[in-house]
């Protein structure tokens, strides 16, 4: 089946939703060293529930995670199959043991480990999602130095790596990702796939599939403890529509409506193998379209279709510091 060329490059974001929002905070600019680069809440829905966003200093894509703390509403769901599973940045080559130590000194079991060919880091986040920091050699990005918390050029994150997701069979996931999202298997093994994602910086993100047919079924909706879904970058809006066509013309017909995020478009498709899938372009503006560039990140911000809520929000969020 033919595809259009790269519609997409790189990753965007990779959204988990967590448990406390402090320990979120704490996991994710202290433990790893990243910056905050937006603090907001969950546009969808009623129930108030921060939306959290970490990554380098900027705000670059590609780099960002982003949290929905669920303590507060006490809602929880069930990592299994049929799921993303895991959360996977990128460290320099030669920088696996510095985090070793790094986690394991601050009460994050940490082993070190390989998958096709890369040494990688593996420990858990707070809420019980996994985590990897794995060594690519071929990524050409700067690391997001964070003299504050210690990370240095020789062992600071640089971004997304990837994801995994957890399937029940292997070979549901091939058509999706080579035909409709545009990526390339790379490699194979017994018990896994990796597919590379196109980056104009030259491809140094993955997608891996990991088998899993033992485990039940993960949890979908949004529920702490678990991934939500994987952005992949399609950088324009004139990417995002051909893409939503490209999935649309293979008979995923369930690609959703252009949805408004203030600080980026996007469209959602759920995957044969069961992970939600989004992609993505950051409009204009940016971070710095509600604070000022140097400042991204440091105060609470709504949209300005929640103005109104703004009390009611404020009323409903979960006590933390953010400090
Ligand atoms: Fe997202």
């Amino acid at each position: 089946m033919a595809h259009h060329g790269a519609l997409v490059s790189g990753f965007h974001h990779l959204t988990l939703s967590t448990d406390g929002a402090q320990e979120d905070f704490d996991f994710y600019t202290k433990t790893l060293g990243l910056y905050s680069v937006k603090r907001t809440v969950l546009f969808d829905g009623t129930i108030p529930v921060y939306h959290l966003y970490y990554g380098s200093r900027n705000g670059d894509a590609s780099t960002i995670i982003t949290t929905f703390p669920f303590r507060k509403p006490g809602v929880y769901g069930r990592r299994g199959t049929n799921q993303s599973r895991t959360i996977m940045q990128t460290i320099p080559v030669g920088a696996a043991d510095y985090w070793v130590d790094r986690l394991n000194a601050r009460g994050v079991p940490a082993t070190k480990g390989s998958r096709f060919g890369l040494t990688r880091v593996m420990f858990h986040h707070p809420c019980g999602i996994p985590h990897e920091l794995v060594e690519n050699p071929a990524d050409v990005r700067a690391p997001i130095v964070n003299t504050a918390q210690g990370t240095t050029s020789q062992t600071a994150i640089k971004g997304i790596y990837g994801g995994g997701i957890a399937v029940y069979d292997l070979a549901s996931m091939d058509e999706f990702l080579t035909h409709g999202m545009g990526l390339s298997q790379e490699a194979k093994t017994e018990d896994a796939l990796m597919f590379s994602v196109p980056d104009t910086m030259g491809p140094h993100s993955v997608v891996e599939i990991l088998l899993d047919n033992k485990s039940p079924q993960g949890t979908w909706m949004l529920a702490g403890g678990t991934i939500h879904h994987m952005a992949l970058n399609t950088v324009t809006e004139e990417n995002q529509i051909k893409l939503k066509a490209q999935l649309e013309g293979m008979g995923f017909t369930d690609v959703s409506e252009q949805k408004d995020r203030n600080y980026f478009k996007s469209m959602y498709v759920r995957s044969p193998g069961g992970a939600l899938f989004e992609i993505a372009w950051t409009v204009p503006e940016g971070w710095a379209k509600d604070e000022a560039p140097d400042a991204i990140g440091t105060t609470l911000v709504f949209p300005p279709w929640f103005e109104d809520r703004r009390a009611e929000l404020m009323e409903g969020l979960e006590q933390a510091s953010f400090a």
